[in-house]
């Protein structure tokens, strides 16, 4: 759902994560979702915030059957005001008094079902009321929000908590089980948050705590051997980051060699990359792999093109190329027709493309290869698996973990689908990629021996080929620059420049104008993430 210049999907995710965290399943669902559209049936419903005003003309509105479902409902911020909104309780206005952020709330006990909200709970909280923790007043002003809140009581319902500012700040209705809570449990500055979502979920919903990983695996390979049946034949592109090698251990484990794993070399791979990734899938995690060297076709389409955007077009449809040549391979030596392609989609690009995007929201457009999904479903008839849709990151290394796969691969920075192309600025020839991947393995080496790899969102090395002038030996020499990035992330939609110790970089600069011929500067990148990207490409 959506409420009043405050928190959006950023937050209303947050509800899902909160409550995976206490082992309940939970999912995000458009407020357009028509109950009737569900294919199954859930223990209770959470109304969540979001950037609107439910008076405001376009503002989304939950369809009634979810009223009617009989089962416990709890709605947040814009949720509250939905539920008083559907009561026919025309009493939402404009705060006299806006309330941001911290405040406290008292809760008034009146015994029965009402107080299981607040069990175990101090009568007197600090909650978080109304705004993202990144929106300051100032600017919530400016936009000119105001903060909306209920003036009256829908009929049958108590108020059962108050803040200075918010009379209603939680209520509930007297006989059944509907909540409203002005403030925001699921955000961190809302301590007692978690709590008060697992009161409502397990003590009031009755919802189970079974959503563990292990509990995932067994029920993911049954899913996954009764849509592919007995013969099936499934193919998946790797990469050797997580996501993939997690998605393509778990259809090995379920279908074992009738799933068909992929790695494209593109020849802007970081150095032994290819080498490794055939290790690790194929020796010591028993993936049915193939490795296809299209090093020199990458190479020699992008000499040349300069302009980035034209140079991830290239190696997207590329490798679109080489892939569909290797399907038809696979295809003819192997027993069945191949009928699945698997995608390792996780649920924040599901929650992105079920977000209800309303006139002033943006969202953030996603890198994907090029589109292969819809190539290989329109050209080959191919359906796609997706067995992490339903994860966020960390529950997909989690899940990694428990398929025995590395610490070292389950932690490890994303990388780029382009690879090293978008980071050898401009034209990209092998010299350049050779001298990137170099300075980047130093890089990556002298971090991880600091201990400071896991502490880091994203980091590597780039080159930029203009030239300049420096001393070496006694010889004056001419040559490239190579920049070094390394970010501190929470959801790579923005960042800030990792802040190394002087002396580190500066040994790491020694070290690659020493090693790595044809450089002879090293600068470190300061931009933060907006208004730089994280890849300079
Ligand atoms: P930017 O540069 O947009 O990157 O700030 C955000 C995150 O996305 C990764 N990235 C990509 N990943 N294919 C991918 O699979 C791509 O074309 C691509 N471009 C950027 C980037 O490494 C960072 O983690």
């Amino acid at each position: 759902a959506g409420s009043n210049g405050t928190l959006s999907t950023h937050s209303t995710h947050l509800i899902t994560r909160r409550l995976r965290e206490i082992n309940v399943y939970s999912e995000m669902l458009p407020c357009t979702q028509k109950l009737a559209e569900l294919t199954w049936k859930p223990k209770g419903i959470i109304l969540s915030g979001g950037p609107y005003s439910v008076y405001e003309e376009g503002a989304p509105h939950v369809d009634p059957a979810f009223f009617e479902l009989g089962v416990p409902i709890l709605g947040i911020c814009y949720g509250l005001q939905e539920i008083a909104h559907r009561l026919h309780a025309d009493n939402v206005v404009a705060g006299t008094a806006r309330e941001y952020g911290h405040a406290d709330l008292k809760a008034t006990r009146f015994g029965g079902h009402v107080d299981k909200l607040f069990e175990g709970l101090e009568d007197s909280m600090p909650v978080w009321m109304s705004h993202g923790d990144k929106v300051r007043p100032s600017t919530f002003e400016a936009r000119g929000a105001k903060i909306r809140q209920l003036c009256n009581l829908p009929e049958g319902f108590h108020t059962i908590g108050e803040t200075k500012n918010s009379e209603y700040a939680a209520i509930a209705h007297k006989s059944e089980p509907v909540y409203g809570l002005q403030f925001h449990p699921e955000v961190t500055h809302t301590p007692q948050g978690g709590q008060l979502l697992k009161n409502f979920a397990v003590g009031i919903c009755g919802a189970q705590q079974t959503w563990t990983m292990s509990e995932f695996i067994g029920r993911e390979i049954i899913r996954i051997r009764e849509l592919v049946g007995p013969t099936g034949q499934v193919l998946g592109a790797v990469s050797g980051g997580v996501d993939s090698t997690v998605a393509a251990k778990l259809l090995t484990e379920a279908i074992g060699d009738r799933f068909h794993a992929v790695l494209v070399d593109n020849g802007c791979m970081r150095l032994n990359e290819c080498e490794t990734v055939k290790d690790v899938l194929q020796k010591q995690l028993g993936i049915n792999l193939t490795v296809v060297d299209a090093s020199e076709e990458f190479l020699a389409g992008l000499k040349g093109e300069h302009d980035p955007e034209k140079k991830r077009k290239f190696i997207g449809g590329k490798f679109i190329d080489v892939f569909e040549e290797e399907a038809r391979k696979i295809e003819a030596k192997s027993s069945g027709k191949v009928e699945w392609f698997l995608q390792g989609t996780l649920y924040p690009d599901v929650i992105e493309s079920i977000s209800f995007k309303g006139p002033s929201q943006t969202i953030k457009t996603h890198h994907n290869v090029g589109g292969i999904a819809e190539r290989l479903m329109a050209g080959h008839g191919l359906k796609l698996i997706e067995p992490l849709r339903e994860l966020f990151k960390d529950e997909v290394r989690e899940l990694g973990r428990q398929l025995k796969i590395s610490e070292e691969l389950v932690g490890r920075h994303p990388f780029p689908g382009p690879g090293l192309a978008i980071r050898v600025l401009g034209e990209v020839t092998k010299e350049k990629v050779d001298m990137a991947r170099k300075a980047d393995h130093i890089f990556i080496g002298m971090i991880r021996e600091a201990g400071l790899y896991d502490d880091i969102g994203q980091a590597y090395a780039a080159l930029d080929p203009s030239r300049a002038v420096g001393v070496m030996g006694d010889k004056r020499v001419y040559a490239n620059i190579i920049l070094l990035r390394a970010i501190s992330t929470k959801d790579f939609m923005t960042a800030t420049p990792y802040p190394f110790a002087y002396d580190f970089l500066s040994k790491v600069a020694t070290r690659i104008v020493n090693e790595v011929e044809g450089v002879c500067r090293v600068a470190y990148d300061f931009t933060s993430k907006p208004p730089g990207t994280i890849e300079m490409e």
